[in-house]
């Protein structure tokens, strides 16, 4: 057993449901039965490198099993091995590790759990190679880590988005209208895929498997005239045409990804109108789907994930992901789990359970 006196917790990257109810997780039985002292860093790695940090009580970790968000904040900006930094000529993309690594020393922690998506894992094993005490737990709606089945703030955001296509279908039913829903999910298709299936969407497109409009404007029409009148079509923000590019709202190189995704569900929705005259609406669900409480599945997810990583800190297992596995969370080397986005096989049973129902891919 490794001595755990003062343990690190930080979120960083996008925010998703089930944060607070890790950091209860990992801080409550800190406490309790190690007797440690929980230090939260402000912001992410951006409260690293800076040196913004601040204890945990019991009751600041208290009643926030249901709450989403981070109490402790979070930013995707905050790389510190890319870290913008303000000077004379603007900003400048620094390598601030070295002053990370010295506020680590200073607060003198025993182990740091890093709570994150796929950037989050990347600075987390960059960490571990210089020495540093980290343990990573996966979370992210884009449900994109390999090396975990699933990663909390999936459920969540697949909740809402099922919930959206549902309210949708009325009003497209009532209306006999076209009506496109555009879901987030970075460069894989889980959201849409998810949703899309759960809701009964009648074209999904997705990342993995690109699309030709021919396709997408024949099975409207089609619908249109001999189905149920009007159609569902759920697109992946990172979706793109078999002939085209991927559709970015903007570039900012501050971000740990600098490419924000957004868009296509608007050209999805012009194109159909030009091509078939069919009437057509879009909704962007954006960060409704971050944000919000965490579902009972994910509170339990997020709970199992906290408390494991806890246990792989005091076994000093650092440099791991916790990871679910079946219905088992066990350790995985975080190195293992950053070797590439989980992101939908084209033949994976999703996929073929989705065109079984006759949902069209666009393929
Ligand atoms: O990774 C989570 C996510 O919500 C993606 O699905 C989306 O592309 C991105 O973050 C949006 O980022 P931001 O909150 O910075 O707009």
């Amino acid at each position: 057993m490794k001595s755990l006196k003062r343990i690190g917790i930080l979120t960083g990257g996008g925010d998703c449901p089930g944060l607070n109810a890790v950091i209860r997780s990992v801080a409550k039985p800190a406490m309790t039965y190690f007797g440690a002292t929980v230090l939260g860093v402000e912001d992410g790695f951006e409260g690293l490198v800076e040196g913004r940090i601040r204890e945990l009580t019991k009751r600041d970790v208290s009643g926030i099993v249901n709450l989403g968000g981070t109490i402790l904040g979070t930013s995707n900006k905050g790389d510190p091995f890319h870290f913008p930094v303000e000077t004379e000529k603007g900003i400048e993309v620094q390598d601030c590790s070295e002053r990370a690594m010295q506020h680590f020393r200073d607060w003198n922690l025993d182990a740091m759990v890093a709570i994150g998506g796929d950037g989050t894992m990347h600075i987390v094993d960059k960490f571990t190679d210089l020495g540093f005490p980290f343990i990573g737990v996966p979370k992210t709606i884009d449900n994109d880590l390999s090396s975990t089945d699933v990663t909390f703030g999936y459920d969540s955001a697949l909740s809402v988005a099922t919930e959206a296509i549902d309210r949708l279908h009325t009003t497209a039913s009532a209306h006999h209208r076209v009506m496109v829903i555009e879901v987030m999910g970075r460069y894989a298709g889980w959201i849409a895929l998810g949703s899309g299936l759960a809701g009964g969407a009648d074209v999904i497109l997705i990342p993995e498997i690109p699309f030709h409009w021919e396709k997408v404007f024949e099975y409207v029409m089609e619908r249109s005239s001999h189905g149920g009148r009007f159609s569902i079509v759920c697109v992946a923000e990172g979706a793109k045409p078999a002939d085209g590019e991927l559709v970015v709202q903007e570039k900012d190189s501050k971000r740990t990804d600098p490419i924000r995704l957004g868009g296509i569900g608007d050209l999805v929705s012009r194109k159909i109108t030009e091509a078939t005259g069919l009437e057509t609406r879009v909704t962007v669900l954006g960060h409704l789907q971050r944000g919000g409480s965490p579902t009972p599945y994910d509170r339990i997810l997020a709970t199992k994930f906290g408390s494991m990583a806890l246990q792989l800190a005091s076994e000093g297992k650092f440099g791991h992901m916790v990871s679910l596995r079946g219905t088992e969370v066990v350790p995985v080397p975080v190195k293992q789990a950053i070797l590439k986005l989980r992101t939908v096989p084209a033949d994976s049973q999703l996929v073929l359970a989705a065109r079984a129902v006759g949902t069209c891919f666009g393929d």
